[in-house]
């Protein structure tokens, strides 16, 4: 069956002194505490390797927040699947909406990073989301099924290792939430999307995580949805305490 999973997306903030910092904090607070929930923390990449030797892998995976399409080379200034896998970390956000909107990844691209990614044994957490004139429009189901659908040439067995992370672009960093509903209805959606294309035990297996003002208050409720199976958490995941509500929402 499908896992929980809390993943924590830094972004572009703290240094690497700051980040080992709250790592370690994270780790601590996850010794010897039985949680319902697999935790991911994804950080920038200069923090990858540094985060990764004061983390206790039993306890939490660690993530890159972006990788190349392609395998290596002459790309200055990219990081390659293979580099981020090195540092020890076992998986990637791929697609997420910044990524989509101010640097212009595009389906094609990104299905590329997902074939990468998965040569490379690392779990993509593949993100999808509206823009609020899409949500307004009433666009929202065909535009979250065609970001699904782009990686549809994936094989039955390379789809399986994808987790899904549903973020609707007007609920990121604005303290406005999709309500429980709302993420239920889309989630639902998103599941059945791919069981029309690679049937329902592929689709039941599929961990679809929520993202988007997500915070200890409203965690709860969202997990408490059948088809939300944890969610991947911005400025909440920056602070050790509310991470951790984050991730009592599963207690
Ligand atoms: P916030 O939790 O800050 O809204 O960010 C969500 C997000 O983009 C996680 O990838």
């Amino acid at each position: 069956m499908r896992k929980n999973i809390v993943a924590g997306n830094w972004k572009m903030n703290t240094t690497v002194e700051e980040g080992i910092e709250l790592a370690d904090q994270i780790n601590s607070r996850l010794e010897g505490k039985e949680k319902n929930c697999e935790v991911v923390i994804c950080v920038p990449f200069t923090h990858l390797t540094s985060v990764n030797a004061v983390i206790d892998k039993d306890l939490m995976g660690l993530g890159a927040e972006n990788c190349s399409e392609h395998e290596k080379g002459a790309y200055t200034g990219e990081v390659s699947a293979a580099m981020v896998k090195s540092t020890g970390a076992s998986h990637v956000i791929l697609g997420h909406s910044e990524r989509r909107q101010y640097f212009g990844e595009t389906n094609e691209q990104l299905l590329a990073k997902t074939q990468k990614a998965l040569e490379h044994g690392l779990t993509p957490i593949f993100c999808v989301g509206e823009v609020l004139e899409e949500r307004e429009n009433g666009t929202f189901n065909d535009v979250v099924a065609s970001q699904v659908e782009a990686l549809f040439s994936l094989s039955p067995e390379a789809f399986s290792k994808i987790v899904i992370a549903y973020e609707p672009v007007w609920a990121i960093g604005t303290g406005k939430t999709a309500t429980a509903d709302q993420a239920e209805d889309m989630h639902a959606h998103i599941r059945k999307v791919i069981e029309d294309k690679y049937g329902k035990e592929i689709a039941d297996n599929t961990s679809i995580l929520y993202g988007g003002s997500c915070k200890p208050s409203n965690a709860k409720e969202l997990f408490a949805k059948p088809d939300v199976d944890g969610g991947l958490i911005g400025g909440a995941a920056l602070d050790a305490d509310s991470f951790m509500g984050i991730i009592e929402a599963f207690d």
